[in-house]
């Protein structure tokens, strides 16, 4: 099963792919989880994406769609995958169309999480990660039992340097310039189901599970 998450920062798709990888068991994909993990370890991409991940900008094409290539081709895809965070431009889409095209693997759903602006601002100014698991707890929503201290494994929580209000602000224009587009990309390839990302996390999860499991 080869799913595609779309929709807004803050729309919940990191949540929902950790649901969906495990109940499917299908590795999920971030492209800003792999941008994050290469800024830690220090290396010159993780270095190079930073400036643009600070600003709210995407990072360019060639060095995404790069990454994700060579993500896909790993024998842990064998079986299908959820992309959360790419494609993000037309150019990121048909280089994927094309990649899966020579694998003979087609998208089976592409799941666009609809969720309002200011929704997006309220989860993402309060949002915390952990910097040893990458779970993501919610100030208010969904708060850790203790004080900066993650509950799936105990590590620090952190605020992302790209979740003050001003950048999250600046990633929507660029989701609205550059990403929204996708949204009729495919749906006039038919593969296109809206999901209201505006309900608790376990009522969205249901309705992405109807969604798939219905099949096309
Ligand atoms: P990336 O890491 O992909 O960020 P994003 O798409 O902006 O999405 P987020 O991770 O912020 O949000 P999410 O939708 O996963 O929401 P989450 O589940 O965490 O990208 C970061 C940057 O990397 C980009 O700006 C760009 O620079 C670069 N980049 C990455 N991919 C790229 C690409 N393909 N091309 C170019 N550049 C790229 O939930 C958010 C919060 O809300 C959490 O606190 C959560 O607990 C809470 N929450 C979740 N669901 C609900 C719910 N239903 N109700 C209430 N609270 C909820």
């Amino acid at each position: 099963m080869n799913l595609i998450l779309l929709g807004p920062p803050g729309a919940g798709k990191g949540t929902q792919a950790e649901r969906i990888a495990s109940l499917y068991g299908i590795p999920h994909i971030s492209t800003g989880d792999i941008f994050r993990e290469n800024l830690r370890k220090g290396t010159e991409l993780g270095l190079e994406a930073k400036g643009y991940m600070d600003r709210g900008e995407l990072v360019p094409d060639d060095l995404v769609i790069k990454i994700v290539k060579d993500r896909l081709e790993a024998p842990d895809c064998c079986e299908g995958f959820i992309l959360d965070g790419f494609p993000r431009t037309v150019a990121q889409a048909d280089a994927l169309g094309a990649m899966l095209a020579k694998a003979g693997t087609p998208i089976d759903h592409v799941l666009n999480i609809q969720v309002p602006d200011e929704v997006v601002v309220a989860r993402l100014t309060a949002r915390r990660t952990c910097g040893a698991c990458g779970s993501v707890c919610h100030l208010l929503y969904d708060p850790p039992q203790k004080d900066g201290v993650c509950d799936e494994c105990g590590g620090e929580l952190y605020c992302r340097d790209d979740d003050g209000e001003e950048t999250v602000r600046a990633r929507l224009e660029e989701y609205k310039e550059k990403t929204q587009p996708l949204i009729d990309y495919y749906r006039r390839e038919g593969r296109l189901r809206d999901i209201d990302g505006g309900a608790e996390p376990d009522e969205v999860f249901e309705a992405v599970r109807s969604v798939v499991e219905a099949g096309t």
